[in-house]
């Protein structure tokens, strides 16, 4: 008979590592401590409609190098509904579920928080490529998708040596610039922009034309998908593929690279072009350290269900894994501080 039920979703956009933290938590889970585990599909829809899969050690073999996450995911909101976490609460009693380990962003772990707060059972599991979560250092994902966007830029760099080019690169980031500024720090980009500063159309031109005049004939622009660039005396706004929102409110970006390459060529005379990146980021095996701190990850996530914890969230800080209030890490995003910031200036231009 095992001790105790768990079920373990994810949610929000997929991430490299995922499949680590449930491998991790499922084999400590039952050898250590002789757990049964549920896997929940597509994150918070199958807690809303009661799907789930049984999660033994045969599905959790192979899995350590995949990218995605076998359980499927969704950015399903059951808040949106006013008797969203009654339902949820339901159904951990007809999944005869004694505690959920929610492995997400700040989406995902927001309702796990607001779930806490109605004595569901439940632990976080930071996940997102765009490390904007607070109260952990890093969250598994972004390690990945910056040595993907670096090797993008190593790329794009040979091509836009040879035409003398600008070459405008946008990459994801909703909120925060920790994927464009680490890869363009990495990838030695002539100008980074992150949403957490503001930009006129202007000051890009002239850092270009400084690059140019002092004899470069090519130029390597990374832009996170969440800069907005603001014309003057007028607040810019997102830009975006379509105007619908998500289930959290969230508007699909996109087309700010193009903005910039546009605005460049046409102001500068210099041929530009644009690569947006988009999913490549997120899909793949994931790097070693995304897959060490996931399995560190979920090894302490199932810790803290061993312990009874409930509205913990692992994080990492320095070199210690720690468990965090969920509510501290879904208060406010990390976002990227000038001091940071200035570092990469220093190379721009
Ligand atoms: O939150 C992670 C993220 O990859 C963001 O950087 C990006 O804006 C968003 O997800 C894209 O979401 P979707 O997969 O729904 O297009």
């Amino acid at each position: 008979m095992a001790e105790k039920t768990v079920g373990i979703l994810t949610g929000g956009g997929d991430c490299p590592g995922l499949n680590a933290v449930i491998r991790a938590a499922v084999r400590k889970g039952i050898t250590s401590y002789n757990y049964r585990f549920k896997g929940i599909q597509k994150g918070w829809k199958g807690m809303m409609e009661c799907d789930w899969e049984p999660l033994s050690l045969d599905e959790i073999s192979g899995i350590l190098p995949k990218g995605g996450t076998i359980l499927g995911t969704s950015r399903t909101n059951p808040f949106r509904q006013e008797d969203g976490g009654d339902i949820v609460i339901e159904n951990m009693r007809r999944m005869k579920l004694d505690a959920l380990i929610a492995i997400g962003g700040e989406d995902t772990l927001g309702v796990a928080n607001k779930l806490h707060s109605l004595d569901v059972p439940v632990v976080g599991v930071p996940k997102t490529i765009d490390n904007d979560l607070s109260g952990t250092d890093y969250t598994f994902g972004f390690d990945t998708a910056v040595n993907i966007v670096t090797e993008a830029i190593d790329r794009i760099h040979t091509t836009a040596e040879s035409h003398n080019r600008v070459m405008v690169i946008e990459v994801m980031g909703r909120h925060s610039g920790w994927i464009a500024l680490h890869a363009g720090l990495a990838g030695g980009a002539d100008m980074i922009l992150i949403p957490e500063q503001k930009y006129t159309v202007d000051e890009i031109i002239d850092t270009i034309e400084k690059r140019h005049a002092r004899g470069k004939d090519f130029s390597i622009v990374v832009v996170s998908e969440g800069v907005v660039i603001q014309e003057k005396g007028q607040d810019g706004q997102f830009i975006v593929q379509e105007s619908g929102l998500d289930d959290f409110g969230h508007v699909k970006l996109g087309g700010v690279g193009q903005l910039v390459c546009d605005e460049v060529e046409k102001r500068t005379g210099f041929e530009a072009r644009v690569t947006v990146l988009g999913h490549l980021q997120r899909g793949g095996t994931p790097t070693a350290f995304d897959r060490v701190l996931g399995t560190r990850f979920g090894i302490a996530a199932i810790d803290l269900v061993k312990d009874g914890k409930s509205g913990q969230m692992v994080s990492l800080q320095g070199n210690e894994i720690v468990p965090i209030p969920l509510s501290e890490a879904v208060d406010t995003l990390k976002i990227v501080d000038q001091k940071f910031y200035d570092i990469a200036r220093v190379f721009f231009g």
